[in-house]
């Protein structure tokens, strides 16, 4: 008998022939055929020419010459396709952004969780509430967060609004970018109104006024204006749960071999759908996008070093990220072990530290909510941990909204788990508002600013 040792075919189905965990169960399996269909029809969101330059930046974050920013909604919601509220988040990625270039002296990769990230993996199918039991909220993307038989239904439609508000958004930020408002010669454009008598208000006055002069300072050396440099650029991302979605625009383009998910330039595995032998490492394997796996403590090296073989067998520089996500109290004990599996393996990975998702607790008051310090400690260990194992900390990956909420604890404001009660809107995880995002980018700063 012989064995083969060359890796089986791969197609945008062949998922379908493996276990796949955290997929909406649909009543009318023919319906959601269609609408996969006609998904599949529709234009891409984002070019093969766009992912291939972020695999290119995320190899040079790789090498140390990059760092990268992720960060938006634990979940965009249609509600939240608004004018106002995209913006918002833009600014605070631009500034956050600005202030990482000044800490790291890198250009800072911006990756938005933004234009797609409508689906939620959840620990439960059901909910149950005063004895009724529904299919549980998996975002927009699959139902409604109402707790009512018909928002639970899980409705095959959905994919298409879903798809729609991503181009929707992506146009809006697309012609913001382009048409100026990211201009280094302007930071002033992203000025959150709500924020004047912020504490950080006037570092980060100093802090933008800096880069604008070295802007101005480079472009009288050079006697040019400085596009490239002057230009910000900013990238999409989201999770990969739901495979028929991800499926419908999984294509090849002319003049260029394999596949390419075209509905955003960077789709990551979660830590709950990383099995290498699901139907999700399976859908991702034959992906050419830069892509990132979400791992934590529940995570052995086995695992680690199947994802490496599986994900990127030939050790494409910028190819995978690993984002790895303890908690402030486990951090220290557990990635030594993922440095050194990697190491070991003689493979590279980009690392970002996604210092979110192992802070969560449930407040005395009854909120899902995480403290700043914790969030903060998180970073602060990733940073030092990778620094005294030789390796380094890529990039952070971070829960934000520029909204004015109350959701996180902490920060120069010292919000307690009472103002959660104020303006607590996620319906899914807790995010940074904008005063804590930009606060958390300002002590990341400073700490890489002490280590050249
Ligand atoms: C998320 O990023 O919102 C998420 C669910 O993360 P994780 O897969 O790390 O739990
Ligand atoms: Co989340």
């Amino acid at each position: 008998m012989s064995v083969s040792i060359l890796p089986s075919l791969w197609t945008p189905q062949t998922w379908q022939s493996k276990p796949a965990l955290q997929q909406p169960k649909y009543e009318n399996l023919e319906e959601l055929r269609q609408v996969v269909e006609q998904l599949s029809q529709l234009p891409p969101l984002v070019t093969s020419w766009e992912i291939l330059d972020l695999k290119n930046q995320l190899a040079e974050a790789q090498a140390g010459k990059r760092f990268v920013l992720q960060g938006g909604d634990c979940a965009e919601t249609f509600a939240s396709c608004e004018s106002g509220i995209i913006a918002s988040k833009l600014k605070v990625l631009l500034q956050m952004s600005l202030v990482l270039v000044q800490g790291s002296r890198k250009p800072v990769i911006r990756l938005a969780r933004i234009a797609g990230q409508y689906a939620k993996p959840r620990s439960e199918d059901m909910e149950t509430r005063d004895g009724v039991s529904l299919p549980s909220y998996r975002g927009d993307l699959i139902n409604r967060p109402g707790f009512t038989a018909e928002d639970r239904h899980c409705d095959p439609q959905l994919l298409l609004r879903a798809y729609e508000r991503a181009a929707l958004t992506l146009n809006f930020l697309r012609s913001l970018v382009k048409g100026g408002f990211a201009d280094l010669h302007h930071p002033e454009y992203w000025d959150l109104s709500f924020a004047r008598n912020s504490p950080l208000e006037t570092e980060y006055h100093r802090m933008a006024a800096g880069i604008t002069e070295s802007v101005r300072l480079m472009e009288h050396i050079f006697g040019v204006r400085a596009a490239e440099m002057a230009a910000v650029d900013l990238f999409t991302s989201h999770e990969g749960l739901h495979l028929h979605y991800e499926q419908a625009q999984t294509k090849q383009v002319p003049r260029r071999d394999g596949w390419f998910n075209l509905s955003t330039h960077f789709p990551w595995i979660g830590l709950r759908t990383l099995d290498p032998l699901g139907a999700h490492v399976e859908y991702f394997r034959g992906l050419e996008n830069p892509i990132g796996v979400k791992v934590g403590t529940s995570t052995p090296p086995e695992t680690l070093l199947a994802l490496i073989e599986t994900l990127n067998a030939k050790n494409e520089p910028g190819k995978l990220t690993f984002i790895h996500r303890f908690g402030a109290g486990k951090i220290a004990a557990h990635l030594p072990r993922f440095i050194d599996t990697v190491r070991r393996s003689g493979k590279q990975v980009l690392w970002v530290c996604d210092p979110m998702h192992g802070n969560t607790f449930l407040s005395s008051n009854g909120y899902k909510t995480r403290s700043f310090g914790d969030i903060l400690s998180e970073i602060e260990q990733a940073w030092e941990i990778h620094e005294s194992e030789g390796s380094h900390l890529g990039g952070v990956h971070i829960e934000l909204t520029g909204e004015n909420v109350t959701e996180c604890t902490g920060g120069s404001r010292g919000l307690t788990e009472t103002d959660l009660d104020r303006a607590y809107l996620t319906e899914v995880d807790p995010r940074l508002n904008y005063e804590q995002a930009l606060e958390i980018a300002m002590l990341l700063a400073h700490k890489m600013a002490r280590s050249h």
